[in-house]
C-alpha cells in the first residue's frame, strides 16, 4: 500500500487525537495541550502491533492449563520499591516511573543497580553522558560491578546492543528523549513516546527481560508525559513530593501484578534517596511543648497506617473576603467541614481567615483526617492545645455525624506503636483487637468532640 503523510492534533497530556487544532482537549479538558504531528498511514501495522507473550502461545489455552510458575520476580537490592512492585519486578514487565523533573528519578533508577548484587544491568541515558553517570554513581556509592552504562538514544541501536548483551535488567532514562527511526517526529512528541515504548514493551516481552523506563511530568505540555503510555506498560509507578523538601513518595497507580494501594517513602540525602521504613517519624511532631492549632491524625494511604500532623492557623480576616488555603488537603473539603462547624456546632468561623497545613509535604485524600482538620482548626481558634499523646481518626459527614473510616484498628495499633496514649475515632464503629495501653474515646458528632475536648483542658 503507498505511503501517505497527514497531519493530526495530538494532545500532549492524555494522547488524544483530533483532526484540526483545538484549544482545550475535549478527552481530558487540558488547555493548550495539542499539538501537530504528521503521521504515515497506509503502512502494515503487523509488525508494530504483535508483541508475542512468552509462554501464551498465539492459540487459545484453556485457563487451568496456563502455566504461571514462569513468573519469577526478581529483588531490586531496595526493600521499598520492591514492596511496591508486589515482591521484586516480574520478568519481561515493562514499569514506568514518573515524576516532575529533578525529584529523583534518575537517582533511584542507577541506585538499583549499584544495589543489585552481581546482576548485569543496561543503564540506558538518554540525558546525561557517561562521565556524568559515573560522578553520580560514586556519590551513591554501592557495588558497580554489574552495570553497563549506554549513552544513546536511537532504539534502534538501543535494542541491538541490548539483544546482544541480554542483560538481567534494562534502564531507560527517559523515555521523552528516546526515538526511532521510523517516525519522523521529534523526539518527545506523543507518536515517538508511543512508539518507543511499545517497541521496548515488545522487547521486554520476548526475552523476558524486565524494562524500568523513566517518564517525565511536565505541567507546561511542551513533550508527552508519561499519561499517554499508562495503557502500553505494565507498571506505573508515580514519584511525588516537592522537589524542595526532603521527602519523595513512590506511588504505585497501576500494577498488572500486585495491588495499586502501596506507597513507599524516601529522604533524598547527599548520597542519594534512604528508603524510610517508618514514615510516621517524619510526619509527627518534633517539637516538645503542646502547641495550639496542631492535631495528629492517624491515615492510611493505600494499605499503610501513619500518623501524620495536621496544622491550622486561624486568624480575624483582615479584608473583606475571608481566606481559606490548604497545602496538601482538598481546599473545597475544608470549606465542607469550615460550614459543618459553623452550623451543626455554631462556630463562627465564616469571618475567619482559615490556614491549613498538612506536615511533611504529603497530600492527603483520606477521609479519616476530616476529625484532625477540625480539630486543630478549634484549636487554633480558641488558642487551646490538644493534650499531647492524643490522636484522631474519623470522617465528618454534612450533618456533623462522625463517621466511622475503614481498618480502624490498624490505626489504632499504629498510634499505640507509636507511644499515643488517646485516639478519638467514632462512635458508631466496633472495632476490634484493641491493644492495651490505649484509651479510645468514641465520639458521635461534632458537639460531643468539642464537649469531650473542653472537658480535658
Ligand atoms: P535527579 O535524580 O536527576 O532527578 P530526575 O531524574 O527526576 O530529574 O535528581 C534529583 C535531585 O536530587 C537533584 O536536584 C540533586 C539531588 N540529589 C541529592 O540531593 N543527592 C544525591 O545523592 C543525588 C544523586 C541527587
Ligand atoms: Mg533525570
Amino acid at each position: 500500500m503507498a505511503l501517505k503523510q497527514k497531519s493530526v492534533w495530538v494532545c500532549t497530556s492524555c494522547g488524544n487525537e483530533s483532526l484540526k487544532w483545538m484549544g482545550r482537549c475535549p478527552a481530558c479538558g487540558e488547555w493548550n495541550t495539542m499539538v501537530e504531528e504528521t503521521v504515515v498511514t497506509g503502512r502494515s501495522g503487523s509488525d508494530r502491533r504483535s508483541a508475542v507473550v512468552p509462554g501464551g502461545g498465539h492459540r487459545p489455552m484453556p485457563l487451568q492449563d496456563i502455566d504461571t510458575t514462569r513468573e519469577s520476580r526478581l529483588s531490586l537490592g531496595n526493600a521499598e520499591v520492591d514492596r511496591i512492585l508486589g515482591g521484586g519486578i516480574v520478568e519481561g514487565s515493562l514499569v514506568l516511573i514518573g515524576g516532575e523533573p529533578g525529584i529523583g528519578k534518575s537517582t533511584l533508577s542507577l541506585q538499583i543497580p549499584l544495589h543489585c548484587h552481581g546482576l548485569t544491568t543496561l543503564y540506558v541515558t538518554g540525558e546525561e553522558s557517561v562521565r556524568q553517570v559515573k560522578l553520580r554513581a560514586l556519590r551513591l556509592g554501592g557495588d558497580d560491578s554489574g552495570c553497563l552504562i549506554y549513552s544513546e538514544t536511537l532504539m534502534e541501536n538501543i535494542l541491538e546492543e541490548a539483544k546482544k548483551i541480554m542483560p538481567g535488567l534494562m534502564i531507560v532514562d527517559s523515555v521523552q528523549t528516546m526515538y526511532t527511526q521510523t517516525l519522523e517526529s521529534s523526539p518527545g512528541s506523543v507518536s515517538q513516546i508511543k512508539e518507543c515504548a511499545a517497541l521496548l514493551l515488545r522487547f521486554a516481552k520476548e526475552t523476558g527481560v524486565p524494562v524500568i523506563l523513566i517518564g517525565h511530568i511536565t505541567k507546561e505540555g511542551s513533550i508527552a508525559g508519561p499519561k499517554v503510555l499508562e495503557h502500553i506498560v505494565d507498571v506505573v509507578l508515580q514519584f511525588e513530593g516537592d522537589s524542595r523538601g526532603a521527602y519523595r513518595l513512590l506511588r504505585s497507580i497501576k500494577n498488572r501484578f500486585g495491588s495499586t494501594s502501596e506507597l513507599a517513602v524516601f529522604e533524598m540525602t547527599g548520597k542519594g534517596l534512604r528508603e524510610v521504613s517508618n514514615p510516621s517519624e517524619m510526619l509527627i511532631p518534633m517539637h516538645g511543648e503542646d502547641l495550639s492549632g496542631v492535631a495528629v491524625s492517624a491515615m492510611l494511604d493505600g494499605t499503610r497506617p501513619f500518623l501524620i500532623e495536621v496544622q491550622a492557623l486561624v486568624s480575624s480576616a483582615a479584608y473583606g473576603t475571608p481566606q481559606r488555603s490548604a497545602t496538601g488537603f482538598d481546599v473545597r473539603r475544608l470549606n465542607m467541614l469550615l460550614a459543618v462547624l459553623e452550623k451543626r456546632a455554631g462556630f463562627r468561623l465564616g469571618v475567619k481567615d482559615v490556614f491549613l497545613n498538612m506536615a511533611g509535604g504529603l497530600r492527603v485524600s483520606d477521609p479519616a483526617c476530616d476529625l484532625a482538620v477540625i480539630c486543630a482548626v478549634l484549636s487554633s481558634n480558641f488558642d487551646f492545645a490538644i493534650p499531647s499523646g492524643t490522636c484522631f481518626a474519623g470522617e465528618v459527614g454534612l450533618s456533623g455525624e462522625i463517621r466511622p473510616v475503614s481498618q480502624t484498628d490498624r490505626r489504632i495499633i499504629e498510634a499505640h506503636r507509636l507511644g499515643f496514649s488517646r485516639i478519638y475515632i467514632s462512635a458508631f464503629g466496633s472495632p476490634d483487637n484493641i491493644p492495651e495501653g490505649i484509651e479510645v474515646i468514641k465520639v458521635g458528632d461534632v458537639p460531643a468532640l468539642c464537649r469531650s475536648l473542653f472537658a480535658k483542658q
